[in-house]
């Protein structure tokens, strides 16, 4: 397999590329290095062998369309993008720019030059909006539906809130358009929280990492400053390892006559969700410490409970989450000891 991955020195594509590389496939990596650690997540590829680097910028047609045509990959595993909801409040037309017109730029290319090239996009829970129609029960240190249930399906009707959701949603519905119009072989995953390893967790993003950071500085340092919960931290997401993660985007490609044209919740399922509060209450117990920590006002269009149901992914793609996330909680504590 020769494969192109877009944001390959971020966190999941880092991880990718490492995978592959392991296996002995051929890797491109193309990133513009925009986010904090990418470089850092390069140096590590570099040590593995990966030895085809591109600096290029996806908002770039030029710079998508060259890369594409003297590639010539079996399948591009698109992961560069603007990845905080936060962030995308701040500069609504970057983040469109980087997840939607940087997207069009990754099909038009192959659309135009490789049209038998697979893409793999990472799309996100958001395009779901708010999922006000489930019925929820408030526990004491979580949300769930009132009806037991194994998550959300690729059958909730779509609704895109908040500058991030419109992006990539809006890319999410232009990759099944192009399966649908042109032919072309995409697939799409949404996904809620990815957590592990080589994530440069921040107060925007990564809140799995991010948290863990924080309770391994305030067990260094007790009389630390508290830090914040947005909402009552009771929201609950369904945590997908890193390494579960990987071995969708392989398992995609592997059986994509069946997955192509198809939009699939991966997630790390109902037995691996956890809320916020719950994160932290495990954090206490494993570390030994009480966490100082205060409430700000809820975040925009924070869904409550979000577990992806990977029933579809099974079927289509044979691929089912292994991490648990106790494990996965292990991985990331050392991660963020580093
Ligand atoms: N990590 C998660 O929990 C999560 C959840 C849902 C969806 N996703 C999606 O998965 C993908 C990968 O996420 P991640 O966590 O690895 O993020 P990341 O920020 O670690 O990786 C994204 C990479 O894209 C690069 N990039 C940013 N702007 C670019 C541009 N204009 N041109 C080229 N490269 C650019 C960054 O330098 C970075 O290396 C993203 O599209 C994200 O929206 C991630």
């Amino acid at each position: 397999m020769k494969a192109l991955i877009t944001g390959g020195a971020g966190f999941v594509g880092s991880n990718l590329a490492a995978s592959l590389l392991a296996k002995g496939e051929s890797v491109v990596v193309f990133d513009s290095l925009a986010r904090h650690g990418a470089s850092e997540n390069l140096a590590w590829l570099r040590s593995l062998g990966m030895d085809h680097f591109i600096h290029g910028d996806i908002r770039n047609a030029f710079d998508v369309e060259q890369t594409v045509k003297s590639v010539k990959p079996d399948v591009i595993f698109h992961l560069a993008g603007q990845v905080a909801m936060t962030t995308s409040m701040e500069s609504p037309r970057r983040d469109f720019e980087i997840n939607v017109l940087g997207s069009i730029n990754v099909l038009e290319a192959v659309r135009q030059y490789t049209p038998k090239t697979a893409i793999v996009y990472a799309s996100s829970n958001k395009v779901y909006g708010n999922l006000d129609h489930l019925d929820l029960v408030e526990a004491a240190t979580r949300y769930h539906p009132r009806d037991a249930q194994k998550g959300v399906d690729e059958s909730v009707a779509i609704e895109f809130h908040t500058p991030y959701g419109c992006s990539k949603g809006a890319a999410d519905q232009y990759m099944l358009d192009y399966a649908r119009g042109f032919g072309l072989n995409t697939v799409v995953f949404r996904h809620s929280t990815i957590y592990g390893g080589r994530q440069f967790a921040t107060y925007d993003q990564g809140w799995v990492g991010w948290f863990c950071r924080q309770a391994i500085e305030s067990k260094t340092d007790p009389e630390r400053a508290a830090f914040t919960v947005s909402g009552d931290g009771k929201q609950v997401r369904d945590l997908l390892h890193v390494s579960d993660a990987v071995n969708a985007y392989i398992s995609a490609y592997k059986h994509i006559d069946a997955a192509r044209g198809q939009a699939f919740n991966i997630g790390g399922g109902i037995e691996n969700s956890m809320s916020l509060l719950e994160l932290l209450l495990h954090l206490e117990k494993r570390l030994g410490i009480k966490l100082k920590y205060k409430h700000l006002p809820w975040r925009q269009s924070d869904q409550k409970f979000f577990v992806a149901d990977n029933s579809k992914a099974e079927r289509l793609i044979q691929w089912v989450p292994k991490m648990s996330k106790e494990q996965g909680i292990e991985d990331t504590i050392a991660w963020e000891s580093r």
